[in-house]
């Protein structure tokens, strides 16, 4: 079966410039994130300082932005100064966010080096679990200050002359979790945000600063929490963060349940937009806070029992290796064009995680390093979407959502960057049964219009996996048939798949 379905955009309704840190990913010390991951000296392809080749030539295909670390949980318990200096020196520490143990051998220096590499922005955090504002203010000293005192001769003294130039910065994690270390409630967070803000700002006002908001849009204190810290610390911050790890109902394990926490999510957007500007609102502020989403992803089966804590205090374990179905590559692929359709107050978020844990690539200890599915859809999005997003005016059947109402089954976000004329559609036929006869007009674009990809993620099984044996079952194919006519687009697309269409206009 085959129903119809139309996308319109119109170059003078934009939404907003499409801030490139939306293609951001997270890289924490946890599990073979780091140690066995994007790090291990003695691999076929290790660099110098024991960085995986393999690993850093996947990051820069997937074309990842900015990355967020050192965590995450581990954040909240870590000391920045046991990451620095003489490697040998480094203590080996226990790690109570994961029960492992933490060798420091990847620091705040390799990590750059690492960033370098990969051609990829640092987003660094500070702990405000078990530390707080003068640890914060010390280490941006120790990292962006020129020289002439002692934490910037200090850092000199490791052998790094200039600046580190760490711009974007996360005031702690996840603060409202209990098994956070060092949990706090809104007021206490609240308070220690401003007061840590207010410090590395005199040290550094170049800097950006996003405040934790609360762990998750299910949690008891979301809400409550973000209007509390936010009346604490309004004034001194840049970015509310946001958390979200996608699982399958357990009412209802169905795919059309599963592709609806889109909406979800998007509500938990523009929920988290309206409390931000009502604390705005109360302080008579003209100030918009923007949002910063970084973790997200799929990850509820590597979540339980030795997935996330194993006995001993080991070194790398293999914890949250979740393995990824076609079926979570086209929610990732849903979820970033909700992410570009909310591009005027979203600016950054960070795909959780790189390597291993929760993330889109993977790697064997001395042997091959490979994508999982949810590697293509953000791939292609990182590639493709640059400039300005357009407002997506879409008419589509769809199917009743208990939380949502009617969900069209189509999902599209248009993004045009005028600089080269492309225009990239990103669109997901979340019918699982049927084809869809799609046109798509991209009004005042230019007529004069050719083809430069088209590309479809679709199979017959939607539970396909890629492994180390068989790391290209699922991958992006050709996207034949798109007929171009003038400013109109005709395509069909596969019942239940993520699609990327990009074409190119001559303009005068
Ligand atoms: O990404 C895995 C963990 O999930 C992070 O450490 C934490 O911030 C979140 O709860």
């Amino acid at each position: 079966m085959t129903f119809k379905a139309s996308l319109t955009v119109d170059r003078d309704f934009d939404i907003a410039p499409l801030d490139r840190r939306l293609f951001g990913v997270f890289v924490e010390h946890l599990g073979r994130g780091v140690y066995g991951g994007i790090y291990e000296p003695g691999h076929p392809t290790a660099d110098e300082l024991g960085f995986r080749n393999d690993v850093a030539e996947l990051t820069r295909e997937l074309g990842a932005t900015i990355v967020r670390y050192p965590g995450g949980n581990f954040l909240s318990g870590h000391d920045w100064e046991d990451g620095v200096g003489p490697k040998a020196q480094r203590p080996r520490r226990l790690d109570l966010a994961w029960f492992s143990t933490e060798t420091n051998q990847v620091g705040t220096h390799e990590f750059l080096h690492w960033c370098r590499q990969v051609g990829i922005e640092p987003m660094f955090g500070v702990n405000l679990g078990t530390r707080g504002p003068d640890e914060a203010r010390r280490y941006l000293e120790y990292c962006n200050h020129p020289g002439g005192t002692a934490l910037s001769e200090l850092r000199r003294s490791h052998g790094a002359e200039a600046p580190l130039g760490i711009r974007f910065w996360c005031l702690g994690n996840e603060m409202d979790g209990p098994w956070q270390i060092g949990q706090k409630t809104a007021d206490e967070y609240g308070r220690i945000a401003k007061e840590t803000a207010k410090l590395m700002r005199w040290a550094d006002p170049g800097i950006e600063l996003a405040a934790c908001g609360s762990s998750a849009y299910d949690m008891p204190s979301y809400g409550t929490w973000e209007d509390r810290v936010l009346e604490h610390c309004f004034e001194f911050v840049d970015y509310l963060s946001l958390h979200s790890y996608f699982v399958k109902p357990p009412a209802d394990g169905s795919t059309e349940s599963f592709l609806a926490q889109i909406e979800t999510n998007a509500r938990y957007i523009e929920d988290t937009v309206a409390i931000a500007d009502a604390v705005a609102a109360r302080k008579r502020s003209a100030k918009r806070l923007m949002l910063s989403f970084d973790e997200w992803n799929v990850w509820y089966r590597a979540r339980h029992g030795e997935h996330l804590r194993q006995a001993g205090w080991p070194e790398a374990p293999r914890l949250l290796e979740e393995v990824y179905t076609l079926e979570d590559a086209l929610l990732i692929g849903g979820m970033l064009t909700m992410f570009m359709n909310h591009a005027d107050r979203l600016k950054v978020a960070c795909m959780a995680q790189l390597c291993n844990v929760i993330a889109p690539i993977m790697t064997e200890p001395g042997g091959p390093a490979w994508r999982q599915t949810i590697f293509h859809p953000f791939a292609q999005a990182a590639r493709w979407a640059r400039g300005r997003v357009l407002r997506p005016v879409i008419a589509s059947p769809g199917h009743a959502n208990a939380r949502h109402g009617e969900l069209p089954y189509l999902c599209a976000s248009v993004v045009d960057d005028a600089a080269t004329g492309r225009t990239a559609v990103f669109l997901l036929n979340r019918h699982l049964s049927d084809e869809m006869d799609l046109s798509v007009t991209l009004r005042g674009l230019g007529a004069e219009r050719g083809l430069v990809s088209a590309e479809q993620l679709h199979g017959a099984d939607l539970n396909a996996t890629n492994t180390a044996d068989a790391p290209g079952r699922v991958a992006p194919q050709a996207l034949n048939g798109v007929a171009i006519d003038g400013e109109q687009l005709r395509v069909t697309l596969k019942p239940a798949s993520w699609n990327v269409i990009v074409t190119k206009a001559r303009r005068a």
